[in-house]
Parts: C-alpha cells; sequence; structure tokens
C-alpha cells in the first residue's frame, strides 16, 4: 500500500524508471485532485506559495513549457523562463556555469529541456535544487510518458490487458523509450510498429513486441500512438522522403478497422498532420490528444507538488 502522506522519496525526475508503481499511483492521485483545481473559475491554490520554479528550455517546446508554467501558476509558485537563445550559453557560457549561477538564485526546482542526453542528470548530480527532466536528447521524457498513462489509465480505469501501439520514429524518440519502461509496468502489452531504420539499436532487449507492417501492428490494439518524424535528431537518408514515408506508415481510418472497438489515438505533440497522423483521425472522436493536454497541467502540478513539499514532509 502506498502512504500518501510519507515524503516524497525522490529529489530529482531524470526517468520514470525512477519511480516505483507506489510512487506513480501517487502522482495520479494527485493529478486527479488537481484535475478539479483547473475546472474552477479561479484556478488557483496557494500550496507553493513562496516557491521558485526556473523553466530552462534549451530546444524549442510549446506544450511542456506552458503546461509546467500554468501548472507552477495555478499553484502559487513563481516560475522563471529561460531559454537558450536569449541566455548567456549563446555567449559560449558551459551547461554547468549556466546551471550554477541559477542554482546560485535558490530556486526550489529546475525543469531542463536540453537536446544532450544526459543533460538533466548533469544538473541532477551538481545542484541541490531539483531537477525536472522536461526532456533530454534521445535519452527521456518522463512526464510526458507520465501524462501518457494518466490520460489512458483516466478512460480504461488500468492499463493492464491493453495494448498499446507506439508507431513512427522509435529510433530518437524520448517519449518511445519512456512509454515503453511505464506502460509496461503498468501492465499494458506495447507494441513498436516502424521502418526497420527507425527503430533504435538493440530493440531486441526492450519488453515490446516489433512489428515491420502497420496493419498488423494495430491489429486487436486498444490504442494507438503516433510519433513524430524527429528529423532535427535524424541522420540523412533514414527515410526515402516525406510523401513516401506518409503513404507507408501515416496512420489512417482503414488501419484502425481492425483495432479493438472505441481504440484510442494519441500523440504527444507536435503533429505533422498527413505525414504520422491523418488529419481527420486526429479530430476524430477517437482521438484523445488534446485530453493529452490537459492531462499536462494536472500531472505537471503533481509533479510540482510532490517534488517541491518533500521537504516539509519530511519534518
Ligand atoms: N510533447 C512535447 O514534448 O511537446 P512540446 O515539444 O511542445 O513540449
Amino acid at each position: 500500500m502506498s502512504n500518501e502522506n510519507a515524503p516524497w522519496p525522490h529529489k530529482d525526475l531524470l526517468d520514470t524508471d525512477q519511480l516505483s508503481l507506489d510512487d506513480v499511483r501517487r502522482i495520479f492521485a494527485a493529478a486527479t485532485s488537481f484535475q478539479e483545481v483547473n475546472q474552477r473559475p479561479v484556478k488557483k491554490v496557494p500550496t507553493l506559495r513562496g516557491k521558485s520554479v526556473v523553466l530552462f528550455f534549451a530546444e524549442p517546446s510549446t506544450r511542456t513549457k506552458t503546461s509546467f508554467d500554468m501548472a507552477g501558476k495555478r499553484l502559487s509558485a513563481d516560475t522563471f523562463s529561460l531559454a537558450s537563445s536569449s541566455s548567456s550559453l549563446t555567449k559560449g557560457e558551459s551547461l554547468k556555469d549556466t546551471a550554477l549561477t541559477l542554482q546560485a538564485m535558490n530556486p526550489d526546482a529546475i525543469v531542463i529541456r536540453h537536446r544532450a542526453s544526459g543533460a538533466a542528470a548533469f544538473l541532477a548530480q551538481r545542484l541541490e535544487c531539483s531537477i525536472i527532466n522536461a526532456g533530454d536528447g534521445w535519452h527521456a521524457h518522463p512526464t510526458q510518458a507520465l501524462l501518457d498513462a494518466f490520460t489512458l489509465t483516466q478512460e480504461w480505469g488500468g492499463l493492464a490487458g491493453k495494448t498499446v501501439c507506439i508507431l513512427g520514429d522509435i529510433a530518437h524518440s524520448r517519449v518511445a523509450r519512456s512509454n515503453v519502461d511505464l506502460l509496461t509496468r503498468l501492465g499494458a502489452t506495447v507494441r513498436l510498429c516502424a521502418p526497420r531504420t527507425l527503430l533504435p539499436h538493440r530493440i531486441e532487449s526492450w519488453p515490446v513486441e516489433i512489428f515491420g507492417d502497420l496493419s498488423r501492428a494495430v491489429d486487436g490494439a486498444h490504442a494507438v500512438m503516433c510519433l513524430r518524424l524527429q528529423l532535427e535528431r535524424m541522420q540523412a537518408g533514414l527515410i526515402p522522403d516525406l510523401r513516401e514515408y506518409a503513404r507507408c506508415w501515416c496512420l489512417g481510418p482503414r488501419h484502425l478497422e481492425r483495432a479493438a472497438p472505441d481504440v484510442r489515438v494519441l500523440h504527444p505533440g507536435p503533429m505533422n498532420r498527413g505525414v504520422e497522423i491523418d488529419s481527420a483521425l486526429a479530430d476524430s472522436l477517437s482521438s484523445l490528444v488534446l485530453d493529452q493536454v490537459a492531462s499536462g497541467v494536472a500531472v505537471r502540478m503533481a509533479l510540482l507538488f510532490l517534488y517541491l513539499t518533500r521537504k516539509e514532509a519530511a519534518q
């Protein structure tokens, strides 16, 4: 049994594999209570008054950055944004010096997105404040996986016995890596479907079923998660061209005819309509894309609450 009053046991959130299933249940319970706050006319509670959170995004973001900002503000924390394009990183300052500079301002947490795998861990080893990984290179995107699993849990009541197909550029996807860990530990069967060139090395050791045919991968699936081609992280030559890729790998209504009834379609965003997901399907009743975004605010409120109150809870 999880003890909801026990101090939160983690200083940092680097990936989902740090979290026990009890931790995940606590995050989901807190997120559920914050969903109610998010429906109020006045969407603000004093829970984190006096706490400060730096949003250090050295890669572009719409959903993750905005939802962390909104989550912090709805809990009355002060949030401060630092983008790499407007920071002294552009003048040659190192990540280490940037981090130590931020630490000297004594924030309670730094939420970091960075192109380098391991950037969040690098900060976590050096700084006293909590580090929350908002996506590091190809490595991990734990808050995305948590909000995806939370969205599906709310939809189905639980993931045991469900089959989730993750489709697209798995090789370059931090979302896929974190989701495979979390969804499988929550009891789902995970299928990965991609062209061979977009599967990671040593995929055979992952706890997943691998498909090279979209129709077969979706057969009987309860949910399909489409992933964007991560062109910014991709070597040339891995796909023939976008039109040919879309012809073979773009999820459309016809593929879902053999999926489970009431199959759900997810996408972490940003979507490239007509490349990895059919535009009408993205807007259809099967789509959970905007539910994922709404869940993202509640889940990130839960994370800020748990990580930023862990010291008080321990006293
Ligand atoms: N899913 C996701 O990380 O979206 P953003 O890049 O917009 O934050």
